[in-house]
């Protein structure tokens, strides 16, 4: 799979985001081994918390209708101010927490591509976002 086209859908899917508040527009493209790309946006809320990144979105949405297909690739976009991002956007705490369990879960890891025009970052596995993380003992 050339990773140009969940960048792609990525980009596309920033344009369905639901951000009144933040006006900052993420997009997410999950790849499944089986080749199926499950898309996702950050949807806000009035009550902040209550909402949801993108990244989110879509890993939960990939994993609630192909719970035993392993996660490939994820990528990420974000617009503002009627752009791309020049540079990339790196996923919260919180996503990095549940991308690391979906790649502990399926036990290969989760390739991170992070859309920028100025450049396009690639990461070979969530665990190297984040070293230290909590687990159940
Ligand atoms: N956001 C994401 O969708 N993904 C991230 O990894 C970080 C932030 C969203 C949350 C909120 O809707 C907006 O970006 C501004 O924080």
């Amino acid at each position: 799979m050339n990773f140009q086209t969940i960048i792609e859908e990525a980009k596309a899917q920033t344009q369905k985001a639901y951000a009144p508040y933040s006006n900052f527009k993420v997009g997410c493209a999950v790849l499944l081994e089986n080749g199926v790309i499950i898309g996702g946006n950050n949807q806000e809320n009035a009550a902040y918390p209550s909402g949801l990144c993108a990244e989110r979105v879509a890993v939960f949405y990939a994993k609630s209708q192909y719970p035993d297909t392993a996660v490939s690739a994820i990528a990420i976009a974000a617009f503002q101010d009627g752009n791309f991002t020049a540079k990339p956007i790196n996923p919260c705490g919180a996503c990095l927490q549940t991308l690391l369990e979906t790649e502990k879960r399926q036990e290969t890891p989760v390739k991170l591509i992070l859309f920028g025009q100025d450049n396009t970052h690639i990461i070979n596995s969530i665990r190297e976002c984040l070293p230290i993380h909590f687990n159940f003992q």
